[in-house]
Parts: C-alpha cells; sequence; structure tokens
C-alpha cells in the first residue's frame, strides 16, 4: 500500500522563515505530498488563517487545570493546529517527559481529533552500546498497551537524537533498516501508518534518504528555516513518490 509522503517543518522556538505565507512558499500544501508547518504557539492561528497545513509543538494531556504556562490539545484545535509533535527529543530532555506522559499526550490529541507526531529515537551512547532498538521499542510500548484501534492517524518520526541539529544524518540504510524494525513492532492495525525521519536532514541527504522505501517523509528542523532549503527537501520526496 503506498503511503501519502508526510515533510513537516518544526521552526523550534523561532518566528517564521521571510516569506512564508508568500503565494509560492514552500510551506503551502502541495499535491502529492503533505506538507505541515510546526510554528511558535503565537504563531499558530496565524499560519493557519494563511492557509498552510499547522501544527503545534506541544500540548498537555490534561483537558485543563493548574498547569501555569501550557496549553490543552483542545485550546490547540482552537487555536487551529490539525497536529501536533509529541515526545521531541528536545521535550524529553528540557522538560524531562516521560514515554507514559507522552503515551498520554497522544491519546489526548486524537480524543480531540488533532493528529499525533510521536517522536522517538536513541542517543549517541545508546546507539554505540548496540541498544537503539531496544530504546527505541521501549519508546513505544506504553503507546502500544493502549487500544490501537484508536491510534491509526498516528505518524511516527524516527529522530535519533543524535541527529537532531548536528549536522550528523542518519545513513540512508541505518534510517531503512530502524523504519523496517520500528513496523514490525506495530500492531497489524498500524502497519500502514507513516514513519517519517527526522535529524538534520538537508537538501544534500533527502534524496537518499527518501529513496529508502520505508521513509515516508521528514521531520524537518534547521534547513526548514531556509525556505530554498525547504523547498529542495519538499521537491525530492515529490520526485520519489
Ligand atoms: P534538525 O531538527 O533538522 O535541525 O536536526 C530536527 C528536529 O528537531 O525535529
Amino acid at each position: 500500500m503506498s503511503r501519502t509522503p508526510l515533510v513537516a517543518a518544526n521552526w523550534k522556538m523561532n518566528s517564521p522563515p521571510s516569506g512564508w505565507d508568500a503565494p509560492d512558499s514552500p510551506y503551502r500544501p502541495q499535491p502529492g505530498v503533505d506538507v505541515i508547518v510546526f510554528p511558535e504557539l503565537q504563531d499558530v492561528t496565524v499560519c493557519k488563517n494563511a492557509g498552510l497545513h499547522t501544527g503545534a509543538q506541544y500540548g498537555r494531556p490534561e483537558p485543563s487545570g493548574a498547569f501555569t504556562g501550557d496549553v490543552s490539545m483542545a485550546q490547540l484545535k482552537e487555536l487551529g493546529a490539525t497536529r501536533v509533535l509529541c515526545g521531541h527529543s528536545e521535550r524529553r530532555q528540557h522538560h524531562g517527559e516521560t514515554d507514559a506522559f507522552i503515551a498520554a499526550q497522544v491519546q489526548a490529541a486524537l480524543g480531540v481529533g488533532l493528529i499525533p507526531i510521536l517522536c522517538i529515537g536513541e542517543t549517541a551512547a545508546e546507539r554505540e552500546a548496540g541498544k537503539a532498538q531496544e530504546v527505541v521499542k521501549n519508546q513505544l510500548s506504553v503507546l502500544l498497551t493502549t487500544d490501537h484501534s484508536l491510534l491509526t492517524p498516528l505518524v511516527l518520526a524516527y529522530e535519533p537524537v543524535w541527529a537532531i541539529g548536528t549536522g550528523k544524518t542518519a545513513t540512508p540504510e541505518d534510517a531503512q533498516e530502524m523504519h523496517v524494525y520500528i513496523r514490525k513492532l506495530l500492531p497489524d492495525t498500524l502497519k500502514d501508518i507513516r514513519i517519517i525521519y527526522g535529524g538534520s536532514v538537508k537538501p544534500t541527504t533527502a534524496p537518499d534518504l527518501i529513496a529508502q522505501p520505508d521513509v515516508d517523509g521528514f521531520l524537518v528542523g534547521g534547513a526548514s528555516l531556509i525556505p530554498d532549503d525547504f523547498r529542495t527537501i519538499v521537491e525530492a520526496v515529490t520526485r520519489s513518490s
């Protein structure tokens, strides 16, 4: 079964790049590929109103309560988000997000009709110790104990931590091997979900990565802030599909 590729721009704590809302902006919806932007929270509504498919970078599982500074999944939806990143390694690292918390985020997102993009991936030390697959399996395990039938809109992003923002990209072979491994871990109801790759994706590395049969697109950080680079990456994905 062929899967529509997905290219996500994770702008992190940065303003939208200049020209983001131009008529020929590479961040706009395009045929044959799902292009989604993940701006800072205060830019979600303006991006959505400009016609971009827009997600949020974070949402809390609880629907309301005493969580100063946080935002609920329902509130993200009201702002115009249709997707939400869950478990990005920067959130795991800087905010202590656990696999149980992240599984609750995924469930809460689905509960209000947001599509979660769940990020998983090992650190350099874990890879060097030969534990990359074990780490990824553990990161998925809490989620996979929940009701699978509700999880079908889910997108997974394999993002090796050592590759994020470092300029080191996984080789196409390593990415393919891990994506196949991840797909094997999934129950039958989820076998056709998209598994995208993230970690220093650049115009130079995108073509060989997307040529891998189990790489269904990209989560792009640094290069998504450079419109020409992002355009080249989206074009590589479109050409390969
Ligand atoms: P990067 O970021 O492309 O700058 O490595 C990817 C990410 O954090 O999702």
